[in-house]
């Protein structure tokens, strides 16, 4: 299986990602789950974390708190999106699990210092802080580092939280600037994949019918979360951003895009955080990720709905 490392916000579709992960151990070794400030702030996130994996069964995993704020600007949080706690709609117990008492970039540190070339796949699904935290003390983890397969940014799309930025990436614009000339290989899941990853009636019915207690969760998570777009913009059906990360790693021919460029605004407050994509190779600025454009939607709903009922 390839080792993985989560670094989330969670976030319900932050916890059906995790999920995947969890419920998909041939394919995928989570070595730990290290948590940051997005959705909510950390308190709730390093929470809310642990409360999924006590969901999926495993308390064993060992879960991280980073860093609580970004790299320069204030936290811009989502509860008009994912609720108070980040993880409306279920009635979940607290967790009993520890939280561990190492700072989440450190452990991201310690454990790419101490991994083989390559041997490591990060996977972010919030705002980049702690992995650029950890890429900017230690620049030498990048070469552990086999890919960063994330959720953040749009092209088509353009953005969700201002006109031009998506969320995760508007969070930190710096941090994903380092990331994104990191060097490290990327391939990112953004609003223009994810917004094709829609919960629609018959899919939020497949998780109720599981007859678990993930997939009720999921149902139920997934229904909280769609009421803001079904709301908003009358779609049909909440976008399942994250989890098109872990899908990826277990599935990647479900999903296809283009070797571009991508460089991060980070001067305009127009546009701040803008993925600045050349979808078109417009300049000489040499390729540094694989933007995914379109998904397998059904194959993905499949899958999702066959792991999760192994939980
Ligand atoms: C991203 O922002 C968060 O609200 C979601 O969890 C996802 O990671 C989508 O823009
Ligand atoms: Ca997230």
């Amino acid at each position: 299986p390839r080792k993985i490392i989560i670094d989330t916000d969670p976030g319900q579709d932050d916890a059906v990602a995790i999920l995947l992960a969890l419920a998909s151990p041939e394919e995928i070794e989570v070595l730990g789950i290290t948590c940051v400030a997005g959705n909510v702030p950390l308190a709730f996130t390093s929470k809310n974390a642990r409360i999924i994996c006590e969901l999926a069964g495993k308390p064993e995993v060992k879960v991280y708190a980073g860093c609580d704020r970004p790299l320069g600007r204030d936290l811009v949080t989502a509860e008009h999106v994912h609720g108070e706690t980040g993880l409306n709609g279920p009635v979940l117990p607290d967790p009993v699990m520890p939280l561990q008492e190492t700072h989440a970039v450190d452990y991201l540190i310690e454990t790419l210092r101490a991994a083989a070339p390559k041997s490591v796949t990060l996977c972010p699904l919030g705002p980049l802080t702690n992995i650029a935290t950890a890429l900017t003390r230690a620049p030498e983890i990048a070469e552990t580092v086999q890919e960063i397969v994330l959720m953040g940014g749009a092209y088509f799309e353009v953005g969700n939280i201002t006109p031009t930025a998506e969320f995760n990436i508007y969070v930190d614009p710096q941090a994903a600037d380092i990331v994104f000339k990191s060097g490290v290989p990327i391939v990112v899941m953004p609003l223009d994949v994810t917004h094709k990853a829609l919960v629609t009636a018959p899919r939020n019915a497949a998780f109720r019918n599981l007859g678990n207690a993930v997939g009720t969760a999921v149902a139920e998570m997934t229904d909280f979360f769609e009421r803001f777009d079904r709301e908003k913009y009358g779609s049909d059906g909440a976008p399942l951003h994250d989890p098109c990360v872990t899908a990826y790693l277990i599935r990647p021919e479900l999903f296809s895009g283009r070797q571009i460029n991508v460089e991060i605004e980070t001067q305009s407050e127009l546009t701040m955080g803008m993925t600045v994509a050349d979808w078109w190779g417009v300049t000489d600025r040499p390729p540094n990720a694989l933007f995914i454009q379109d998904i397998d939607a059904d194959g993905f709903f499949g899958l999702l709905t066959e792991r999760l009922a192994r939980l």
